[in-house]
């Protein structure tokens, strides 16, 4: 699948945008501080209803202005389709195909995206939260069901540690806990089996790209590094009451879960080191990629913000040589690293204070 066009209304500091884009490599350069990220944002925002760098929606509207909108065009192996996001200070309401969603579940599986910016690096290195982000956000939009049962898991947990806390203050009888709790372990099972499916999956493929990657000098290996198993979370969460009651908080379930990457036997997340992590981050989305095109039979699009100029020359030979039949928008400020990798751009886009401008198509840098 790709875009074709982008409109944009008020959105960051567009005013009015209409960009129609080409399937293969859209190129986006310009100086800092311009509107090239913005622009992957908006399309960010259209395949997920989140931005990937705000969860305040009021950020995104052009100050001065009482409402952001974003249309994005999608031309799809058998339909075309379209979704509009229109943005107000607090919250923002969907459009697919120009009829209003009521779930949130309607939107995902419309645009597959997958998206690597800087940020991204801190998958490996970062804290477990950024990584169940991660499986969370992939698995969602593959699967609205996890989405559906990850949602009903986190209402309930809120519930549970919020009748918990209460506990400290004043007496709560256990037996009101197990009411929830087996609801809990329900939709709780869902998810640490979704997620170890697709760790699976995504760790069979993660192998092969990143042997290839690093030039057949790494093994990596991905582990679902589960805080519980489905067949005993149930016993362990109601054993364990008294204790959740003392803390104010509960000890078991899939919001402790985490990934280890494994490299040739070293724990990368400890012991990884910069390039080796960077590395790591690279052909994690690029096996994304492969899943997804697996999976859905549709090449889903790659938005790359900035991260040319963070990888060496063969690291972005390889990453280049992947973008060859999908859809591709790439930000960076010069167009140099394009010249140095003899990367064919299908179209070139100057960015320049809110404005984009075309300077070519089929466009050779
Ligand atoms: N709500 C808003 N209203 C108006 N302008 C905004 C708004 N939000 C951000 N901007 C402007 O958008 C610009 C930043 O855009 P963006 O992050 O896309 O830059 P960029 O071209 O990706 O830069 P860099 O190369 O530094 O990453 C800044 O000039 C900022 O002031
Ligand atoms: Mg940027």
């Amino acid at each position: 699948m790709y875009l074709t066009e982008l409109k944009l209304n008020d959105f960051r500091n567009y005013e009015n945008l209409v960009l129609n884009f080409s399937p293969g490599i859209n190129i986006f350069y310009g100086e800092n501080a311009q509107g090239k990220t913005n622009i992957l944002e908006a399309v960010y925002m259209a395949a997920t209803s989140k931005s990937h760098r705000t969860n305040f929606y009021r950020e995104m509207i052009k100050k001065g202005a009482e409402f952001a909108h974003i249309s994005l065009k999608i031309k799809g192996e058998y339909t075309d389709n379209r979704i509009d996001i229109h943005i107000g200070q607090n919250k923002r309401s969907i459009f697919v195909g120009q009829a209003p969603i009521r779930k949130l579940e309607e939107l995902l599986g419309n645009l597959y995206l997958v998206m690597f910016s800087p940020e991204d690096l801190e998958i490996v290195k970062g804290g477990p939260a950024i990584r169940r982000r991660f499986i969370d956000i992939e698995l969602s939009q593959m699967d609205p069901y996890y989405y559906h049962q990850l949602r009903r898991y986190h209402r309930l947990l809120k519930q549970r540690n919020a009748l918990l806390k209460q506990s400290v203050k004043s007496y709560v009888d256990e037996s009101e806990l197990s009411v929830w709790d087996e609801e809990l372990v329900r939709s709780g099972s869902e998810v640490i089996r979704y997620r170890r499916k697709f760790i699976k999956e995504l760790g069979e493929i993660y192998q092969q790209k990143h042997y290839q990657i690093s030039g057949g000098k790494e093994e990596i290996r991905l582990v679902y590094e589960n805080n519980i198993d489905e067949d005993v979370f149930y016993d362990k969460l109601t054993a364990r009451i008294k204790k959740d009651l003392q803390m104010g908080s509960t000890y078991y379930g899939p919001h402790k879960d985490d990934i280890l990457f494994s490299l040739d036997d070293m724990d990368l997340r400890i012991y990884g080191s910069q390039g080796q992590c960077r590395t790591a981050a690279l052909s994690l989305k690029l096996s994304e990629i492969e899943m997804i095109w697996q999976n859905k039979n549709t090449a889903p699009v790659l938005l790359l913000d900035d991260v040319l100029s963070e990888l060496d020359d063969s690291r972005q030979r390889q990453l280049i040589e992947t973008l060859k039949e999908i859809q591709v928008l790439i930000t960076c400020t010069g167009v140099e690293d394009f010249l140095r990798q003899n990367l064919q751009a299908d179209a070139l886009f100057r960015v320049e204070n809110g404005q984009v401008f075309k300077e070519g198509e089929k466009f050779n840098a």
